[in-house]
């Protein structure tokens, strides 16, 4: 086999290949690939086997995230969020920030989200029934994550629009530029545009604090101090950036997965499989955030590779995830897969901070579907979006057909 000679710093090869035919190369061939400088860009390592992935995910030590966590950043040399917000912060810092965050996620504020993420959905989903034939993407998935987070954070209904659109720029899946270099000039902007708002927002909660998580936030200590304004504008942004689209594409990305796979979606619908065990299932088979990353803080060696102290180590979820020496038959749904430790939350001290929300939104997907739909079939080529973070379908059209009794 031939030395591969991908980049996968950039969007195009990920529309121009298979995604999982370059994970299967990469795999057998070079598991840890020296993606090469290019275009002004740094060289970087791509790491395709799970246990590799795995580890360094785990090891907040040897590698860091204080200098980016996804290759847009850790390319551009930094992120300038770094010590405030959660996923580019490490040690001490971080842990207590984690913390802060985390009691302002308290099981009443999480039930209530919940419910509500679940009355959205079936009603979603009902629309999208009504149309007879829908896009997906617009008429039943779009608004979902928003308003889940939204919700939790205190977003007032009228800026939703507003977060949605800016979110998309953000992360490069809505740009109206085919050229690499505008797109990330538009995903600046909108970055920039949703930390503007939660400034305002942050203020507005500080001066009149409510019962939401902004204002518990603002209100929040470490180590007898108070969360600084401009740490909590951050973090607001990281909800957003973190759980929109991810959870977004993964309900979208479902939808013909099992329309593909008409034996497994007979067993959902049946009872068969459990939604909780086909919510993971879903989540390894879309693997919506292809890869995060690190920065080596000493010398290490994987797999007899030298990787030298500062060096960027990528780590691929999308391939970790079909790692034939992990998962049987990886190529394959199978809702009832057990044990299933798939890698799309992430591991270790970074380990996704919404993975409960993610999952309850993913599992009123799929209880929507299954109590409210019979059949669903593709009635044109999905469009898909071609990112080197994000994996998905932007426009899905589909025909759904009524379950009996709906
Ligand atoms: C299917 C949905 C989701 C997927 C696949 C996903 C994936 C991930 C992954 C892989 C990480 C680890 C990043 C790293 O190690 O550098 C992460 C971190 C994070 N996620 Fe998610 N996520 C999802 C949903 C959400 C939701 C709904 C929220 C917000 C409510 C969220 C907020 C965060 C935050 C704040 C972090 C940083 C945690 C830290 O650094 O301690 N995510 N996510």
């Amino acid at each position: 086999m031939p030395e591969p000679t991908y980049d996968l710093a950039d969007p195009r090869t990920f529309r121009e290949h298979d995604q999982y035919a370059i994970w299967r190369h990469l795999r057998s061939e070079a598991p840890v690939y020296w993606n090469a400088p290019r275009g002004g860009n740094p060289g970087f390592w791509a790491l395709t086997k799970y246990d590799d992935v795995v580890a360094v995910y785990k090891d907040g030590e040897r590698f860091t995230s204080e200098r980016g966590n996804v290759l847009t950043t850790l390319l551009a040399g930094g992120d300038s969020a770094v010590g405030r917000m959660l996923a580019v912060t490490d040690g001490k810092r971080h842990q207590d920030l984690r913390n802060v965050m985390l009691k302002a996620f308290s099981p009443r504020a999480l039930a209530y989200v919940a419910e509500r993420v679940q009355a959205n959905t079936r009603e979603r989903v009902r629309a999208g029934l009504d149309l007879g034939t829908c896009d997906f993407a617009a008429d039943v998935a779009e608004k979902i994550p928003i308003n889940t987070i939204s919700d939790l954070l205190g977003v007032p209904d009228s800026d939703r629009d507003l977060l949605l659109r800016l979110t998309k720029t953000a992360l490069s899946s809505d740009t109206d530029s085919d050229d690499p270099e505008e797109a990330a000039e538009e995903s600046l902007m909108a970055r920039n545009e949703i930390l503007f708002y939660f400034d305002d927002l942050v203020a507005e909660r500080r001066a009149r604090p409510r019962e939401d998580v902004i204002s518990t936030l603002v209100q929040a200590t470490v180590d007898g101090r108070q969360v600084e304004p401009d740490d909590v504008v951050f973090n607001c942004y990281s909800l957003i950036i973190g759980g929109d689209e991810t959870s977004r594409l993964t309900m979208i990305g479902m939808v013909p997965v099992l329309a593909e796979n008409p034996a497994q979606w007979a067993a959902l619908k049946s009872g068969e499989v459990s939604v909780k065990s086909a919510v993971e299932e879903i989540l390894r088979y879309v693997s919506p955030a292809m890869h995060f990353g690190r920065r080596a803080t000493r010398a290490v060696t994987i797999r007899g590779v030298d990787i030298a102290e500062g060096d960027i180590v990528t780590l691929w979820n999308s391939s970790a995830n079909r790692d034939e020496e992990i998962f049987t038959d990886p190529e394959s749904l199978d809702l009832a897969r057990t044990p299933n430790r798939h890698a799309s939350f992430g591991y270790g001290p970074h380990f996704c901070l919404g993975a409960f929300l993610g999952r309850t939104e993913i599992g009123a997907m799929l209880e929507a579907l299954r109590d409210l739909v019979d059949e669903m079939h593709i009635t044109a080529e999905p469009e898909r979006l071609h990112s080197n973070l994000l994996s998905g379908i932007t426009s899905l059209q589909v025909k759904l057909t009524p379950a009996a009794g709906n």
